[in-house]
């Protein structure tokens, strides 16, 4: 019997819970043994395990979070922290750890990969910005409730012939905002990979009124360099000469908590159990993720530090779409 290690790190994800289901599941079904690391690789570097049976993970798929718990964990950076984790795994005879995560998670099981441990990735990042997966687990949960949000901020913004602002996450990328703002309607959107100066936006914002339009929504990534807290000083300052002001919210961590859809759901089923597929027929180094809709095993060296291509088309069509 073999000793699978599972654990989820970075920011938490909806649809996390469903893939830590999965793993267990799977596993257990193929005859192995799995230990749920608590807190990511913090747990993973002081040894805090448990056991996961089958029911330890029942009623959890609808959960919102990590049952197991998670970090963002300086320690693995350091090739001491590295050594510790893999010290760590030997002495609990553990044989393959399954790494639950986004980009600094991967990076982390990638560096372990190079130390000779055996490792396999699971894309869960609402940033949706990991190379290897057209969608990351959370990703299309936290875009339901960044749109819901723009849903209800355009009924009292057109009630009042309002700008309003929303900042959605997504860290230094504007993926998740692109999304959002296509999903919302939005008349303008501002990222990291096509910025827009305070200025051109108020320019935006006066032709969307001259247009007939009774109301202005703008989705703003918080990676912009003018982003929510930027736009925000500037609206102000210059209130007076733009005739309007904007109105700001910042989603922040509401995008990640609440519960998965049903895309996350299954997405997170299909990963969890195909990392223990990939480790019962001798695979590791590798991403799964899920690239033209088929589960996609991709090796840690094409994907860790790579950069998603930015859908500038997309961008543009919403650009037109706004009109
Ligand atoms: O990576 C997920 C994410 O939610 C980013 O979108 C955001 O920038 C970051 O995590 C926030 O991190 P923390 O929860 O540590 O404040």
């Amino acid at each position: 019997m073999r000793r699978i290690a599972v654990l989820t790190s970075g920011g938490d994800a909806p649809g996390m819970n469903a893939a830590i289901r999965a793993v267990v599941r799977a596993a257990v079904a193929s005859g192995q043994e799995v230990l749920g690391v608590q807190h990511g690789y913090t747990g993973l570097i002081a040894g805090d395990f448990r056991r996961l049976q089958p029911r330890d993970v029942g009623g959890i798929i609808d959960r919102g979070g990590t049952v197991l718990g998670t970090t963002r964990c300086e320690a693995l950076k350091s090739p001491a922290g590295q050594s510790d984790a893999l010290r760590r795994m030997q002495e609990h005879a553990i044989d393959a750890l399954v790494v639950i995560g986004g980009n600094g998670s991967q990076s982390g099981a990638a560096a372990l990969t190079r130390l000779g441990a055996r490792v396999v990735g699971v894309a869960s990042t609402i940033d949706n910005d990991l190379v290897g997966t057209d969608m990351s687990i959370g990703a299309t949960t936290a875009l339901d409730i960044a749109v819901q949000a723009i849903d209800r901020l355009r009924v009292t913004a057109a009630s009042h012939k309002r700008a309003f602002l929303v900042e959605v996450m997504g860290r230094n990328t504007g993926f998740l905002a692109l999304l959002a703002g296509v999903a919302g309607g939005a008349e303008a959107i501002v990222l990291p990979e096509a910025e827009l100066s305070p200025e051109a936006l108020a320019q935006e914002i006066r032709s969307a009124y001259a247009r007939g339009k009774s109301h202005a929504i703008v989705v703003v990534a918080e990676g912009a360099r003018h982003n929510a807290e930027g736009m925000a000083q500037y609206f102000r300052e210059h209130a007076e000469r733009l005739g309007f002001d904007l109105r700001i919210t910042r989603l922040g961590h509401i995008q990640r908590g609440g519960a998965p859809g049903v895309f996350d759901r299954i997405m997170a089923t299909r990963l969890g159990a195909a990392a223990v597929g990939e480790l019962n027929r001798n695979g590791h180094g590798v991403l799964l993720g899920i690239l033209d809709g088929r589960v996609t095993a991709s090796p840690y060296t094409q994907v860790v530090n790579a950069v998603k291509p930015f859908d500038r088309e997309l961008f543009e069509l919403a650009g037109v779409l706004a009109r």
